[in-house]
This record gives C-alpha cells, structure tokens and sequence, in this order.
C-alpha cells in the first residue's frame, strides 16, 4: 500500500516518534509499505512520520532500487558516533521542490534494530551518513531545515505560506 507523504506544516512531523517495541508481523507490512511509498515518491529515505505514523521507524535506500542489499529498515535508531564535516544540497518528501545546502558529519556510525528486533551497527559515508542523519532527525521531531541559516528557513517557510493559500500545498 502506498501512503500519501505528509509534508511540511503537519505537526507530526515536529514530534519525536515513539518507541517501537513490538516486532510481529504488522511492523513488517508497514515496513513494505514504507518502501513502496518511499519509491513511488522517489526517496532514498523515508521515515514513519512522514507518512502520519509517529513510530521511530525509517526505511532507506541510497542506491534507489540499484542494489537490493542496499535496502535497510532502521528501527529505534540511534547515531552512535560522528566524524567529520560535509556540506551538500539536501531536500525532503516532506519539503517538495526545495533544497538547500546542509553541513553534517561526513561518517556515521548508527545503532537500530532491524524489523526482527535484532540490535545491528552500521557505518555510513556520504550520502548514506546523511541519509542516517536526517531519517534519525525525522524520528525527532527535526527536519533539514532546522540546520541551515534562519534566513534561508524562514524564506522557504514563507514561500511555503504562499503555496498553502493557494491551494498547492
Ligand atoms: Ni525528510
């Protein structure tokens, strides 16, 4: 099933997800339905909040169907160790036809439960450390835009404004 992606200015998106603390089958359905939504709207990262669900949830897949083993399901997770400094242009489902450029830690390590409940680390580089930073920051009520200038947020919030008195939003 394909959910609807909730976008900017619905407030569950600024509240951290809760815990997951059940692992049965109803988590691994939503967890296929959040890669399907996550593809259908052309992400490479999606987390629960995103399609209404405040769970600490998040699906990512950086290589967008290239590589099968690409695909990862973080569950409670939580960014263990950080190392170096990267800026690049970021945008999010939730935040459609904006991006901007966002520094954040070139290297991350994550620690999260995959969809059995099994506790697994993972570092990243690049993208993929990104990935891990902003899926982490979605289950925490954050989106990217908390991490550039208020000048540039407050600019796309406006520009949101507008959108959403026209109906396009
Ligand atoms: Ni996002």
């Amino acid at each position: 099933m394909i959910y609807p992606i909730v976008k900017f200015g619905n407030p569950v998106l600024d509240k951290p997800a809760e815990k997951v603390t059940v692992f049965d089958e109803a988590l691994q359905k939503l967890i296929e339905d959040m890669f399907e939504s996550m593809y259908a709207a052309r992400g490479v990262g999606l987390a629960a909040p995103q399609i209404g669900i405040s769970r600490r949830i998040a699906v990512v897949d950086v290589t967008f169907k290239e590589d099968p083993n690409a695909k990862l399901v973080l569950i409670n997770p939580e960014i263990i160790h950080k190392e170096g400094r990267h800026s690049q242009s970021e945008g999010c489902l939730s935040i459609p036809d904006f991006r901007e450029n966002v520094s954040r830690a070139q290297v991350v390590t994550v620690r999260a439960q995959d969809v059995t409940g099994k506790l697994f680390e993972k570092t990243g580089d690049d993208l993929l450390a990104r990935a891990f930073q902003h899926e982490t920051d979605h289950l925490n009520g954050k989106l990217y835009i908390s991490h550039i200038s208020a000048l540039k947020r407050d600019l796309i919030k406006r520009k949101i404004r507008k959108l959403v008195k026209a109906g396009e939003w």
